[in-house]
């Protein structure tokens, strides 16, 4: 890894093994663009690359240059008004109101690791060997604003994080109007745009499209990342697969309004811009205050997706996500909130927790209804104080009840929500986002909190650590059920209303960030009605999220195929759930449902003592082979093999970091008859080591090689291709299997 710069020609070259990002400093002094992509070979002077033609109805920077035209060059931060027509990277509107910009090229810095980003989350370095960082500082003459451009490369893989901060240096104030985070002109449009989107209970359903000349993007102006959309996309080249082809993905590390957007101009040199969504959003920059954009982090392959996505796992689930659960394989838990909803007493609540003990569960986690006035979602939001009517002995007296049985405690909060039935409510009824003389709209009874206010996080911090200081509880799931409307802070003046969504956002991370610090052993579930919020910036703090309120095993299938594009498998709460289903009232069978949920957190959303003994004996064995396994597959390398947006059998796997071990889920949603007789090719094993194979814990005859498995395949064949061999049994609607793969301990003789 490296980052080189060349005085002549000022070039800037970061590399490392696997890519290039080059740019150079162009006439005009803004920066110019010229590579991102697989390593190439450094020289001094890659100006060639600049685009110098004549075209008509254009327009020129230079009296004496009829080639110089920003809007046929390839820039790092894109700027409008100065012979550029693309949508820019930064709009500033100054005091004479003009929105013109033009920041030159002053000078660079370049340090060992990466510095922190205040206030926001973003990928880190524990050493300063794991990256380097770039800062290159510009500034407009005219207003003396400064733009800083932050580029990090890490020293393995493809990967380029950035964010840019800017500095109002003049002696008027100015207001910033659009502030992305990442710009990148790419040379051509031989893409294709694949973004996850849905809405709440399916979310990040892969969609995949051919860009043409003119805009594609997605967004969220709801206040939250949203299920609609995560601030997630991919371009990728026309054939490109799991394990071959170029793909770049691009990743905000942010949890609130977000626009992601690919402009394919009219010579088809793409444009992609990623950052805070400019619409609803200003920030008044007085003189001497600055701005810091969230950081966007770009992943670059030439070997397929499947590498795209194991990079962001590696660098999510290492240098994004933080503290004492990082690295820690996650504990088996039992969620009452499907099982009871808000219908509970403390003695139902201990019968389930004692049920879950036997079976092997470590940690059962209570869900809402526990505080205040809350028997329904009409009243309570806000009152983090138990209700003795509920729990006589209070959180504290449940919460040992259930360390006496040797198992955690875990509990749900909604910290940025209030209802209006509440004590909180009542108190301060001005801390509410809402618009004065407007109506003030609700989502499910509930209003948001004004966390842009530093006095309403301190609130809510404060109820929320005396009872983590009187109760012994492990586990948080941090809740949050609406969006925002009628967006107004009472306690901003006029010029900053613009201002409020990032700062809400900022004081969500202010309140997880003192939460975190003040209790670093608690293990943090972010959620928003499933995965509403389900985004890099809440990893940072949670080092888990609820991935979706949809437990069903077929439904979770796209949903946790989605996730794993970008998300580690360690992020992805799953949980088994009672059938008929909840949300689509399918029937699966029990072990489906656990073959689905393995891949992710694991834990069960229902009631155990409502299940068979037999069921109950499932459950055990369940439990019992998540422990054993959950390491590899929560840490291991993830590779897709086949998906359920394209075929009735998803696959997947996950491989042992020395690859002497592998589990694969392999899921068929409806039987057939007659079938083809189907062979899965696997990945990631070693060609050499023969390995032996475990169909749902029974050891086939044969042994196969590594290279025999990647490259003919594991027979995955059953009774739907004619006869059921003797040591499955019959295939079903919604069937599965897991394969366990273990290298035989001596190495293989190769012939
Ligand atoms: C929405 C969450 O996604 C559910 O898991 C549950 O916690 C409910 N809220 C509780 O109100």
């Amino acid at each position: 890894m490296n980052i080189l710069f060349n005085e002549t020609t000022k070039t800037f070259h970061l590399f490392n093994e696997d890519i290039s990002y080059l740019m150079t400093v162009l006439r005009n002094g803004q920066i110019g663009h010229l590579y991102f992509g697989k390593k190439i070979h450094h020289k001094e002077d890659f100006s060639y690359l600049l685009e110098t033609a004549y075209r008509p109805m254009t327009s020129y920077v230079f009296e004496d240059d009829r080639q110089f035209s920003l809007e046929h060059i390839k820039q790092e931060y894109g700027l409008y008004g100065t012979t550029d027509f693309r949508h820019p990277a930064v709009e500033i509107q100054q005091a004479n109101g003009s929105t013109v910009s033009d920041f030159q090229y002053k000078d660079y810095e370049i340090m060992e690791g990466k510095p922190k980003l205040a206030g926001l989350p973003a990928t880190y370095t524990e050493s300063s060997k794991e990256a380097l960082t770039l800062i290159i500082r510009l500034e407009d003459p005219l207003t003396h604003v400064i733009l800083e451009l932050s580029y990090t490369i890490f020293a393995r893989g493809g990967i380029i994080a950035r964010s840019a901060r800017i500095t109002n240096g003049g002696d008027s104030d100015i207001q910033l109007t659009r502030a992305m985070s990442l710009c990148l002109d790419l040379p051509d449009c031989d893409y294709e745009w694949i973004q996850f989107s849905g809405a709440w209970s399916r979310e990040r359903h892969m969609k995949v499209r051919r860009m043409e000349q003119g805009i594609t993007a997605i967004d969220s102006i709801r206040g939250n990342s949203s299920h609609n959309h995560n601030p997630f996309i991919v371009l990728q080249r026309p054939g490109t697969k799991e394990e071959q082809g170029e793909a770049i993905g691009f990743s905000l590390i942010y949890s609130g309004n977000f626009l992601a957007q690919a402009q394919v101009d009219a010579h088809d040199v793409t444009r992609v811009l990623l950052g805070i969504h400019p619409s609803h959003f200003s920030w008044k920059l007085d003189p001497g205050q600055s701005f810091q954009t969230p950081e966007a982090v770009m992943v670059y392959s030439c070997q397929g997706l499947g590498t795209m996505s194991r990079t962001f796992h590696n660098l999510y689930r290492k240098r994004l996500a933080r503290g004492y659960w990082r690295d820690r394989e996650r504990p088996i838990l039992n969620n009452n909130w499907e099982a009871t909803y808000f219908d509970f007493t403390e003695e139902k609540l201990v019968s389930i927790a004692a049920k879950a003990k036997e079976c092997g569960v470590e940690l059962f986690v209570l869900d809402d209804g526990w505080f205040g006035e809350r028997s329904d979602d009409h009243a309570g939001l806000g009152d983090w104080v138990p209700n003795l009517t509920r729990l006589p002995g209070g959180i504290a007296g449940l919460a040992q009840k259930i360390e006496d049985m040797d198992m955690k405690f875990g509990l749900w909060f909604e910290p940025e929500m209030v209802n209006k039935d509440s004590d909180l409510y009542r108190s301060h009824p001005d801390w509410i986002i809402r618009t004065p003389g407007r109506h003030t709209s609700h989502g499910r009874s509930q209003y948001v909190l004004d966390f842009s206010r530093n006095e309403v996080v301190d609130c809510i911090y404060q109820m929320m650590a005396k009872l983590l200081t009187e109760a012994k509880i492990s586990y948080i799931k941090w809740d949050m059920n609406r969006s925002i409307t009628e967006c107004y802070s009472a306690a901003l003046p006029p010029d900053r209303q613009g201002e409020v969504f990032h700062r809400y956002i900022l004081g969500v991370y202010d309140l997880y960030e003192r939460l975190t610090a003040a209790f670093p052993h608690v293990l943090f579930e972010s959620c928003a009605s499933g995965g509403g919020r389900f985004d890099p910036g809440m990893l940072y703090y949670a080092p888990q999220g609820w991935a979706s309120d949809d437990s069903d095993a077929v439904e979770r299938l796209k949903i946790q195929y989605g996730t794993s594009f970008c998300y580690p498998i360690s992020s992805i709460g799953s949980h088994v759930s009672v059938v008929p289903n909840h949300q689509v009232y399918r029937n699966t069978p029990l072990h489906t449902r656990a073959n689905v949920a393995y891949f992710g957190t694991f834990g069960y959303e229902l009631d155990l003592n409502k299940l068979t003994e037999k069921e109950q004996e499932a459950v055990k064995s369940q439990i019992a082979f998540m422990k054993k396994y959950r390491r590899l597959i929560q840490f291991g390398d993830f590779y897709r093999l086949s998906s359920p947006f394209e075929k009735n059998v998803t696959a997947w796997m996950c491989v042992s970091r020395d690859k002497r071990q592998a589990i694969i889920g392999w899921y068929r949603v409806l039987n057939g008859v007659n079938q083809p007789y189907s062979r899965l090719r696997l990945h990631g094993l070693l060609p050499d080591m023969p390995y032996r194979i475990l169909v749902d814990g029974i050891e086939r005859k044969e042994r196969c090689w590594g290279d025999e498995l990647m490259y003919l395949g594991l027979v995955t064949s059953d009774g739907t291709s004619g006869e059921v061999p003797t040591d499955i049994v019959p295939p079903c609607d919604f069937d599965s299997r897991i394969y366990l793969l273990e290298a035989v301990e001596e190495k293989g003789e190769r012939t």
